[in-house]
């Protein structure tokens, strides 16, 4: 069978520093079953997240990027325990996230919230924008009724709306203004860490990099951890400080952002980057192109070896046999394919 080798290293994505991390996650595994019956019996397993490891220093972004299916999401849920892990180790400011019960974690959760990529679905449409803004303050802080107006006018202002927001419905206003406010809902508790899952893949080209301004700016100001989670290469990497790319529930590929992305190492993040226009002819030719066949394979029946090897087009033939695990590279890079890591030879 598959996998033999397959642990990842526990702080694959760590830069070197001597701050220790927020966030830190350990080979992180989440199946799930479809076609389950009475009690989850019988059914596929799918590995939708397969061994998982990263880590977020206090205000930086790691950005997730992959196709659909990849695992994103998942392990964006997973980390705010949204989902519960099968296994692995999640720690938040040095405590275990997964050792604690769920009440007590509902109480943590106040420095961990998550933005999402249909804010109409996440906003209450029978609300007004201060109701849905003021919601966390409710349950989290003990305010008056103008105290807490006072906040949320504050947070709308923050956000670029202006306070006459307050007493408008979600279905008055447009999708890059919907996203503000689920933005301002998210940061009106003074959280520490962001999970921001696919937060401008609904909105069109300018109001995405309107929305993507408004969060670095917040960032910035508030001293934000971001975990950034997106389909796309190009809006990742205009917001990371490292990139994860992410390929059947595994890490394949990290580095810092702009090496990822100017000197991609994995065959699969150099198929990404071939599929994204370069606006210089000349940076396009020189840029080796290769182009995927194929869909990625269904992550209930992975290849085996190398889970890249059905689509990829420099696969050798160990590669159908051994899983090339990820390995560390240059400056805390590390990727998992047989062509960098010394074993083709
Ligand atoms: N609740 C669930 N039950 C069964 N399978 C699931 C569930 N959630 C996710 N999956 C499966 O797990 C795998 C990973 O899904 P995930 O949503 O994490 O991918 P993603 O990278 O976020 O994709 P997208 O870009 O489409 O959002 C997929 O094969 C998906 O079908
Ligand atoms: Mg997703």
């Amino acid at each position: 069978m598959r996998r033999a080798t397959t642990a990842q290293p526990v702080d694959a994505t760590a830069a070197t520093v001597d701050e220790a991390p927020l966030v830190e996650v350990q080979d992180l595994h989440k199946t799930f079953r479809r076609g389950a019956g009475f009690l989850r019996r019988g059914g596929t397993a799918v590995r939708a997240v397969d061994g998982v490891g990263f880590s977020i220093r206090e205000g930086e972004t790691l950005g997730i990027v992959g196709e659909s299916g990849s695992g994103k999401s998942t392990t964006g849920r997973l980390l705010l325990r949204l989902l519960e892990p099968d296994s692995g180790r999640v720690r938040f400011a040095g405590q275990d996230v997964l050792s604690v019960s769920r009440s007590e974690f509902r109480r943590r959760r106040r420095d961990m919230q998550m933005i999402f990529q249909d804010p109409y679905a996440s906003l209450d449409p029978t609300k007004t924008i201060g109701a849905s803004v003021g919601e966390p303050l409710k349950i989290f802080e003990n305010l008056s009724r103008a105290e807490r107006d006072d906040r949320v006018r504050e947070m709308l202002g923050r956000v670029g709306l202006r306070p006459d927001y307050l007493t408008r419905y979600p279905a008055e206003m447009s999708g890059g203004q919907r996203q503000r406010v689920a933005i301002a809902r998210a940061l009106s508790i003074n959280p520490r860490l962001v999970v921001a899952d696919e937060a401008v893949s609904a909105l069109d080209v300018s109001t995405q990099s309107d929305v993507l301004n408004l969060m670095r700016h917040l960032q910035r100001d508030l001293r934000l951890t971001y975990l950034f989670i997106s389909h796309n290469l190009s809006v990742v990497r205009h917001m990371s400080d490292r990139i994860a790319v992410m390929y059947l529930g595994r890490i394949v590929e990290t580095g810092p952002a702009e090496q990822v992305y100017l000197e991609p190492l994995h065959p699969y993040t150099r198929a990404l980057l071939s599929a994204i226009p370069v606006p210089d002819p000349l940076a396009q030719r020189s840029r080796p192109k290769i182009v995927l066949t194929g869909d990625v394979p269904d992550p209930a029946h992975p290849p085996a070896g190398c889970n890249f090897v059905s689509r990829c087009p420099l696969a050798m033939s160990m590669c159908h046999e051994v899983d090339p695990g990820l390995e560390p590279m240059r400056e805390s890079s590390a990727v998992a394919c047989h062509l960098h890591t010394g074993n083709s030879r």
